[in-house]
């Protein structure tokens, strides 16, 4: 017969063939792990709609620290469930915070960690909004001041990482302008760039129990709808001086992940959110689906269209399962 089409089946015949020509491998420094720290002690609760994932105590959280160590795992971001709020999120920013106690702790348990951090105020006032309210408006400028301060409260605590999730305007900047100014030249600015307005954080709000109080986040959160306001987005934060930028959710998003990647040199990242590891534990739990295929398809999916950092809570399954070769 003649070569009148092609013939792609020949590069699939056996698993050693595709093995040897597969374009896209995961590798355990390609996730963050994020954690949820609160204070008091032996607290070890598990997240109602995110099985495996817990709110943890600094004593349980330690323990957490040397357990992802040990699976390889290489970098964490903090989230914290502070004691109090207030108007001015003023434990977004004490030294004696639990996210800046946090920092503290990993760092004690294993100084080569990367520690990230995310830095916003909607956990830390009863508003539950990522900036400052007046009058039931959500206030940019000054918002951005209270932003930097924990971002500098942050880095001083000792995070590699400081992670803005907030979404104000002029945020990057005034970050790096405060930390430059205290002599923190060398911390990492991750900004979460493009971050969507989604459904898909609906789990993580009772995590942290940070759902707005009234309203929602549309007028700082990005549209769905919209591609090139992304593109817009990220061109600011670089400008304003941000070494990697995010993209939030990942699996819905993918086509800003890969524009991001083509467009710029600097390292990407995609949080794979809360509300799409509920998905695939749910599923997983009727046993719907096969939930470690499911997990290596979409983190693989996720590398492929362009990310070199994975925040997500699918870490140390993975990581186990990398350990036992069943990756
Ligand atoms: C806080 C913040 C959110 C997430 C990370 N940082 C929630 C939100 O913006 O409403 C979502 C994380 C997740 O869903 O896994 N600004």
């Amino acid at each position: 017969m003649s070569n009148s089409f092609d013939r792609h089946r020949r590069l699939r015949k056996t698993a050693a063939i595709r093995d040897m020509i597969r374009e896209t491998h995961l590798r355990v420094e390609d996730l963050m792990y994020p954690l949820y720290v609160q204070h008091g002690q032996n607290v070890r609760e598990e997240i109602r709609s995110m099985p495996g994932v817990y709110h943890l105590s600094i004593d349980e959280y330690r323990r957490e620290i040397q357990e992802i160590s040990e699976l390889g795992i290489r970098s964490i971001i903090l989230f914290g469930i502070p004691a109090h709020k207030d108007d001015q999120s003023s434990e977004a920013y004490a030294e004696a915070g639990i996210v800046q106690q946090a920092v503290r702790a990993a760092r004690e348990e294993n100084p080569d960690l990367v520690i990230a951090t995310d830095v916003c105020l909607c956990q830390y006032n009863p508003a539950g909004h990522c900036g400052i309210v007046h009058d039931g408006i959500i206030e940019n400028d000054s918002s951005l001041e209270l932003i930097a301060k924990t971002a500098l409260s942050h880095a001083q605590a000792g995070a590699d990482i400081v992670a803005p999730s907030d979404m104000m305007d002029g945020r990057i900047a005034k970050i790096r302008e405060t930390l430059d100014a205290k002599g923190y030249q060398d911390t990492i600015l991750l900004s979460y760039a493009v971050k969507y307005a989604s459904a898909f954080y609906g789990p993580f709000r009772e995590a942290a129990h940070s759902a707005p109080a009234f309203g929602d986040r549309k007028t700082y959160q990005m549209d769905p709808a919209n591609y090139r306001e992304a593109l817009r987005e990220a061109a600011s934060d670089l400008a304003e001086g941000a070494d990697m930028l995010m993209v939030k959710p990942a699996m819905a998003y993918l086509d800003v992940v890969r524009t991001l990647r083509d467009r710029y040199d600097v390292p990407i990242a995609a949080y794979n959110v809360s509300g799409e590891y509920a998905m695939i534990k749910a599923a997983a739990e009727r046993g719907w689906i096969d939930e470690q295929a499911i997990v290596t398809e979409t983190l693989t999916g996720i590398k492929r269209a362009g990310a070199d950092i994975i925040l997500t809570y699918s870490a140390k399954d993975v990581a186990n399962w990398m350990k036992q070769g069943k990756f």
